[in-house]
């Protein structure tokens, strides 16, 4: 089903973080997949699911995942493949576990182009890959490139926005004739909706290919929210600001990701201009 690429352009704004927030809200059946090539985190982060019948949670394989996949993929990668090589975390959201160290992503450009066709055709389950931080020129373009909608993460900061417009306008042009650009914004919740319009105002314009880009939306930044995702899902975390603003978000994605699919396929209108989404100001 849907395959939504996850990035940043600088710094470490929180891509794992809303990647592992949106899986665990995500309104239907889906993979957070671990495609940085700085190497994963969520093996250091998260718990994984015991094995049936126990409780507790242990530690997630760092051998089982991209690695493993890579080893296996060499002479094709066919969907179905994927989910052997995929773990459970506590909670229940499956992974793709990450390479554990930068190095290991040099002898991997190959992979990404073929593992993005993979993620694509997964029958019914829709894939979040985390692709970590875009230098120029990266090899996950080819990844993208197979995506549904590529976001960009960013904090609000006038530095950060300021570089993320330069990032938007060359990945227009390396994903030209792909999938469109959206930015999410991790905005501070006391003035959430005036962050999240300030971004959309900086930010707005249309990519070489016609594209609107614009903010689709933002995710509260909520250090206790981040804090909690790292351990067990609890009451708690359920109201955390955090994980309700990553529900409104959840929605508003599969349902665009569903839009441009049909468009793809030949179907349905072209996209609308994109709106924030959290109009309504329920956080
Ligand atoms: N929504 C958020 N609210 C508060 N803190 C966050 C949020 N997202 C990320 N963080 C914090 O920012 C830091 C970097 O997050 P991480 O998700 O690892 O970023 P990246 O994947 O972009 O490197 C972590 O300390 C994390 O707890
Ligand atoms: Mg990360």
């Amino acid at each position: 089903m849907a395959l939504i690429a996850l990035a940043a352009d600088k710094g470490a704004p929180g891509v794992t973080t809303t990647a592992v927030a949106l899986g665990a809200v995500w309104p239907r059946p889906v993979l957070v997949a671990e495609c940085d090539q700085a190497g994963g985190d969520l093996v250091y982060r998260l718990p994984a699911a015991p094995p049936e019948g126990q409780s507790g949670g242990g530690m997630l394989n760092p051998s089982r995942g991209l690695l493993s996949l890579a080893a296996t993929a060499r002479r094709g990668l066919r969907p179905e493949q994927v989910a052997e090589h995929c773990q459970r975390l506590v909670g229940g959201l499956d992974v793709l576990v990450g390479i554990t160290s930068a190095e290991q992503a040099q002898g991997m450009t190959w992979l990404w182009g073929p593992l993005g066709r993979a993620f694509a055709g997964l029958g019914q389950v829709d894939v979040l890959a985390d692709c970590g931080r875009l230098g120029a020129g990266t090899p996950l373009l080819d990844l993208m490139r197979e995506a549904d909608l590529v976001v960009l993460v960013t904090r609000a900061t006038l530095e950060q926005v300021a570089h993320l417009r330069e990032r938007v306008a060359a990945l227009s042009e390396g994903l030209r004739g792909g999938p469109p650009i959206a930015v999410l914004v991790l905005a501070d919740p006391r003035d959430f909706r005036a962050s999240v319009a300030e971004v959309d105002r900086i930010i707005t314009r249309r990519d070489g290919a016609g594209h609107p880009v614009g903010v689709l939306g933002g995710l509260a930044l909520d250090p206790k929210g981040a804090d909690l995702l790292s351990g067990q899902w609890g009451g708690r975390l359920d109201r955390s600001l955090l994980v309700r603003s990553a529900r409104e978000v959840a929605a508003g994605l599969t349902a665009r990701a569903d839009r441009l699919r049909g468009e793809r396929a030949g179907a349905g209108p072209a996209e609308p201009p994109p709106v924030p989404l959290l109009e309504e100001g329920r956080l």
